[in-house]
């Protein structure tokens, strides 16, 4: 293991207790809709899994991989998307993701999304640190607000370690 855990923030109840909230609501949202949901890998691939199957009707599910260049474990903003070639024109995406802190993460993927042609775009994030934001950035969809620490566990990671906790810790920083 990379790191010490600190405290568990959330567990795994609470976690899967809130999933089933936001997939309830989301459904009822779109139940007249062909929304085509897009996780951004890695992070989010635990919380999407259980969020789509708490909705209740199939759905498209896509994949974006997103990776962020950090520096002290927080975003850049430059943002490198692969899978470019998915088409979305005209289309009503949902992203999912599992954190958003300064915002420009999500920020340039909406961006890019309404670029290539989505009739709308909505977001939602297991976690939102709001303190942490440099960018004005709203999610549609919010699991948790918590404090602005570092956090692994439940598809997050410390140096790509952690990510399959099923429940959410603080780290002891270095
Ligand atoms: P943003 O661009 O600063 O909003 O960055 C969001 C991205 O940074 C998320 O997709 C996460 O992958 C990563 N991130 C932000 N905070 C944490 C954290 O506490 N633990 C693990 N990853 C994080
Ligand atoms: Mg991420």
């Amino acid at each position: 293991m990379e790191f010490k855990i600190k405290d568990v923030i959330l567990s795994e109840d609470e976690i899967q207790k809130r999933i089933k909230e936001l997939a309830k609501e989301i459904s009822e949202e779109y139940k007249d809709d062909d929304p085509l949901f897009l996780p951004i890998l890695n992070g989010s691939f635990m919380f999407a899994s259980d969020l789509l199957r708490n909705i209740p009707y199939p759905v498209e599910v896509e994949f974006l991989k997103a990776s962020s260049y950090l520096n002290q474990l927080k975003s850049t903003g430059k943002v490198n998307i692969s899978n470019i070639k998915l088409d979305i024109e005209g289309r009503d995406v949902i992203i999912i993701e599992d954190i958003l802190d300064t915002g420009r993460t999500l920020n340039y993927i909406v961006e890019f999304l309404k670029n290539q042609g989505a009739k709308s775009v909505k977001s939602v994030v297991l976690l939102d640190k709001p303190d942490g934001r440099v960018i004005d950035f709203n999610p549609d969809y919010t699991g948790f607000e918590i404090e602005d620490n570092f956090v692994v566990g439940y598809g997050t990671d410390y140096k790509q370690h952690g990510r399959n906790l099923p429940y959410i810790v603080s780290i002891e920083e270095d």
